[in-house]
């Protein structure tokens, strides 16, 4: 579909990795006709995983430090999952996870309806928290949340 001309520029985030796109369909409502939270946050978790999992290690959800559903998903909506790398610990990564609903009537307007920060555990073949590889992908992230951070002191 071409973009539409009658909207203001999108506020996808351009400094985030689309890793999740996803429809709800009829069976994941609730009593009210809106989407279940409980499957908007199984998705959330589901794509919060995509880049902590490059690095190698399994990894495993260990607290969901922050979940806001700003507004109803509904059926038939497109769900844009963003993600970017927040923190990175000595064993945990924490990312964060953006959703944007474009609706079924109004393709080309997104619209923000959640918001999560979540942390991720790199575990060994006994289910114990092991140390991250030090590999390009780590430095990559560390380098980017130092720029982050230098940014907004600026
Ligand atoms: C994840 C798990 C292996 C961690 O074991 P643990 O002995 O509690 O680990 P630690 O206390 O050494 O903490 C490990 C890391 O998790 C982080 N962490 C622990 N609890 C946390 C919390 N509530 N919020 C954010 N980070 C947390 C620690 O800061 C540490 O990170 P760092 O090494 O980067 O500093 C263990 O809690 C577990 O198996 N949980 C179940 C995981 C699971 O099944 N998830 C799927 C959902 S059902």
């Amino acid at each position: 579909m071409p973009p539409r001309q009658d909207l203001p520029p999108h506020p996808l985030p351009a400094d985030k990795v689309l890793v999740l796109k996803v429809i709800p369909m009829p069976a994941d409502v609730n009593a009210n006709g809106d989407i279940f939270g409980g499957w908007v946050m199984a998705q959330v978790d589901l794509a919060g995983s995509v880049l902590p999992s490059r690095l190698g290690p399994r990894m495993v959800t260990v607290a969901v430090n922050e979940f806001i559903f700003k507004q109803p998903v509904r059926v038939g909506d497109i769900l844009s999952f963003y993600s970017s790398v927040q923190r990175v610990g000595r064993t945990s990564v924490t990312v964060d996870v953006e959703v944007y609903a474009e609706r079924f009537a109004d393709q080309g307007r997104f619209v923000k309806v959640t918001e999560a920060l979540l942390t991720y555990v790199a575990i060994d073949a006994q289910g114990k928290p092991q140390a991250l590889p030090e590999n390009a992908q780590i430095a990559a992230w560390r380098a980017a949340i130092a720029r982050n951070a230098a940014q907004k002191t600026d």
